[in-house]
């Protein structure tokens, strides 16, 4: 029997963080929830050891306790961040609003669901503590939104998790992994938020290997527009990352095959133009002109590599801030216009998917030495 995929999907991409449509006024019956945990009980555990517990929060007394925790623990500061970023138009300030209304209003939902697993975290790697809860959590959160039932996932208490031990009892060599409130939803209509596309985010068969069309199974010929990708974490602010990524000497600095460039055009903007000097054993040396296509200062810096409407190669810097960093992407996608590359293809067609992949190979490291080399240089300017 298959499921109607549509509803599957809605229910899958609009379970959202409920934390400031949870009506506090209706109560959630208690089957309900049971119901809830019944089915989050049929995912996965390591080695099959029924070993999840589920304390279902409802007195008062206790609810007020635990959320006095929950602010103690960084709650309060998410109401604080709510107020300071209130009328800015930040882009974080609809998510702090919402997490500080649920930190302000925590004691009040109808029901607090701490999901716990017999065990302590040993760092063995060995599966069966939060490997045998988190999908087992977020069913219980799939189970409850077709049910009309709102969660958020919360994790803030756990800086106090020896207070919540004591406060709600429970024993030694217990840990706790997610704090869900429930409660109705008002209303039903949640969105589907933007996230990367899984294109951006998914290697095929090797680290950083990407692909623009499907080959189901076969091995990446030029055609399927193989790329690669690779990111690095910097403890820097995309302001200090910013001229050096988009310094474009820079990567000569770090690849062997990237010998430098110059400006053609004055400003760096969409459509202005440099020319990069290359040098490669099989391919020999060539000059390429350069056109940005997408230019965002401290965010993005993104160029076509010969004809700007069939590119022999697209590359793109992006600077993407993190809770405490930023992280550093950096990506290429091979052609789809002629190149160096496909005139070694056309003399030698049965090679083509291993040139391609040895392409693939060479970019990857010249890619990862630029941007760990971008990342030392931002680390130490800024320490
Ligand atoms: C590991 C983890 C911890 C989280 N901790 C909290 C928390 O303590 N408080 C809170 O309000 N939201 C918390 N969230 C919710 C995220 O902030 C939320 O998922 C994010 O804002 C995206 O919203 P969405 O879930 O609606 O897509 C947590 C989420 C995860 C996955």
């Amino acid at each position: 029997m298959s499921f109607p995929v549509e509803e599957t999907d809605r229910l899958l991409s609009t379970t959202r963080s409920v934390r400031r449509r949870l009506d506090l006024e209706r109560p959630v019956p208690e089957e309900l929830i049971l119901d809830c945990i019944d089915l989050a009980e049929q995912a996965p555990t390591g080695g099959n050891q029924p070993s999840r517990r589920w304390l279902v929060i409802r007195d008062p007394k206790v609810k007020a306790q635990l959320a006095d925790l929950y602010r103690e623990a960084g709650g309060s500061w998410l109401s604080e961040r709510a107020s300071a970023l209130d009328g800015s138009g930040d882009p974080r300030e609809r998510a702090a609003r919402s997490g500080g209304h649920l930190a302000d209003h925590l004691h009040e939902v109808p029901a607090l669901v701490l999901v716990t697993i017999y065990g302590e975290h040993d760092g063995s790697g060995r599966p069966g503590l939060f490997d045998s809860v988190l999908q087992a959590a977020w069913s219980f959160c799939l189970a409850a939104r077709s049910r009309g039932l709102g969660t958020a996932w919360t994790t803030l208490h756990l800086g106090a998790a020896d207070k919540v031990a004591d406060l709600l009892e429970i024993p030694d060599r217990v840990t706790q992994v997610v704090l869900l409130p429930v409660a109705y939803t008002i209303g039903d209509d949640f969105l589907i938020v933007d996230r990367r596309p899984a294109r951006d985010i998914t290697w095929f068969d090797k680290w950083g290997r990407t692909l623009q069309s499907p080959v189901d199974g076969r091995s990446p010929l030029f055609a399927d527009g193989a790329g690669v990708t690779v990111e690095v974490d910097i403890d820097a602010k995309a302001a200090g990352i910013w001229p050096i990524a988009a310094d474009i000497n820079l990567p000569a600095r770090f690849s062997d095959e990237f010998q430098g460039a110059e400006w053609i055009d004055d400003e760096p903007a969409v459509g202005a133009r440099f020319m990069g000097r290359n040098r490669r054993d099989d391919l020999g040396e060539w000059e390429i002109t350069c056109t940005l296509v997408d230019y965002e200062p401290e965010r993005v810096f993104a160029w076509h590599a010969g004809d700007v409407d069939s590119p022999a190669a697209q590359w793109r810097f992006e600077i993407e801030p993190l809770l405490g960093g930023t992280r550093l992407r950096f990506s290429m996608v091979l052609g789809p216009g002629p190149s160096g590359l496909t005139a070694l293809i056309e003399a030698m067609p049965e090679k083509e998917a291993a040139i391609i992949a040895n392409r693939q190979k060479g970019q990857a490291a010249n890619m990862r030495r630029t941007i760990e080399g971008i990342r030392d240089l931002a680390e130490t300017q800024t320490t």
